[in-house]
């Protein structure tokens, strides 16, 4: 058993990252398994940031392999970007980074309808990140997606087939000028040499990597609540970012699944649109976000902010089967007089104990109330330093969520990370 995976326990960004790039030390392999250039992974090495959107953040470490699974959904023009900045920061990518041959292939039309999809959506908004996500799972679903393996095989009557069906959808619903065949094709014959040799077959490279004793890590992006079955319906992102993804993501049997553990911010964050029980609107909601700079990597956009929910992780906990959990940006919380949790729901006047499938909107947080500490915790090196208020904090999410906390993150730095 040799494979942990890292799951996002709230709406995303919980800082899953910088978890991964601090587990990737001792780990062979790490592979991203659904969600694509949607995603904003930063990692602060040395005081220097990265923010990855497709390849997975464990490759800042000389040794590891990196592996895009094929619940991801790749867009060219991220990926390659992305490999130029590595190489430009001296970081060796070559016989480094793999791609599924069955990832789906994020084209131009998926970015352009994603876009006005939204904006003609009035009232029914989801607040993309406009990266063609949703527009590509939905033609994965229905059968007429590109996928990295097409790139290689009978790719002309493939793209044809989607080109001419995208440029009536283009027209018709949205009034926009149909997109130029020729261009899109050259530009994925030109991708493909660029990746080529990064091909692989995901399912027996994982079987044969376990075997020979390597550790694997499986880097999910955004979180439950987003999940397309577990979220929040319809303000979710278009794929399974709970366990069930890690495992059609990328291949790899459940038997060989060790550890799961779920991130988690020692408060909440949303971004887009969507039920949020315990979002702070007024001047707590943009203190929080001031301090925690809670600004979207990928979109920039400012992020909701509200207290921590027990319901949501316990949520996470039984779809995920949590093995423990990580919370981070726990030193965010530093110099607030008290710190209310939510612990349940009521829901038209009736107390609920689990995270629901509906009306989310119209359930009302039940809070305990925690004391909270004065001091900056961001450069303290052992939990025991932690002061006594943080300390209870932190316990109490661990009694109230019935999952052990493995570690906790005081800052974004490598050594800000406190093993309990
Ligand atoms: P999409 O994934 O771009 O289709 O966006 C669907 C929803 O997921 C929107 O509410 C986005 O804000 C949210 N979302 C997508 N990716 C992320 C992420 O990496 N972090 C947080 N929210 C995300």
């Amino acid at each position: 058993m040799s494979v942990t995976v890292v799951i996002g326990a709230q709406w995303g960004d919980e800082g899953k990252a910088k978890v991964i790039d601090y587990l990737s030390e001792k780990i062979d392999i790490i592979a991203r398994y659904q969600g694509g250039a949607n995603a904003g992974h930063t990692v602060v090495v040395d005081q220097k940031k990265f923010i990855f959107h497709l390849i997975p953040s464990g490759i800042l470490y000389p040794n590891t392999i990196c592996v895009i699974g094929n619940g991801v959904v790749v867009d060219p023009d991220v990926l390659i970007s992305e490999m130029e900045n590595l190489k430009k920061e001296n970081i060796q990518i070559e016989n480094r980074i793999f791609i599924s041959d069955a990832s789906h292939i994020v084209l131009p039309f998926h970015k352009i309808i994603d876009e006005h999809k939204e904006k003609q959506a009035e009232n029914h908004k989801i607040g993309t990140t406009k990266r063609g996500i949703g527009i590509c799972y939905a033609d994965k679903m229905l059968r007429i997606g590109i996928r990295i393996g097409d790139l290689f095989y009978q790719l002309e009557s493939k793209l044809s087939n989607l080109v001419n069906l995208k440029n009536k959808e283009l027209e018709l619903l949205y009034h926009l000028k149909p997109l130029d065949y020729e261009k899109i094709y050259i530009d994925l014959i030109d991708f493909r040499k660029k990746i080529e040799s990064m091909v692989i077959h995901t399912p027996s490279f994982f079987e044969a990597s376990i075997k020979q004793g390597k550790t694997v890590l499986l880097e999910g992006a955004q979180g439950t609540a987003l999940d397309i079955d577990h979220g929040t319906y319809p303000y979710v992102t278009s794929s399974n970012t709970t366990i069930g993804g890690a495992l059609s993501g990328t291949g790899i049997s459940y038997r060989h699944i060790e550890n799961v553990y779920g991130i988690c911010k020692a408060y909440v964050t949303r971004v887009g649109e969507g039920p949020f029980p315990t979002e702070l609107k007024g001047e707590e909601g943009n203190r929080l976000r001031e301090l925690g700079a809670e600004y979207g990597a990928t979109t920039g956009r400012p992020r909701r902010c509200g207290w921590f929910d027990v319901e949501l992780i316990k949520h996470s906990g039984r779809i995920n089967g949590l093995t423990g959990l990580v919370l981070t940006k726990v030193d965010v919380l530093s110099y607030f007089e008290t710190i209310p949790v939510c612990v349940g729901y009521e829901f038209f006047g009736k107390k609920i104990d689990y995270f629901p499938s509906y009306g989310l909107e119209d359930c009302i947080p039940i809070y305990e109330y925690l004391p909270g500490w004065k001091e900056d915790i961001s450069r303290i090196n052992r939990w025991s330093e932690l002061p006594k208020n943080c300390k209870t904090y932190i316990e109490k999410i661990q009694e109230w969520t019935n999952i052990p906390i493995k570690f906790v993150s005081i800052g974004p730095g490598r050594d800000q990370t406190l093993m309990l």
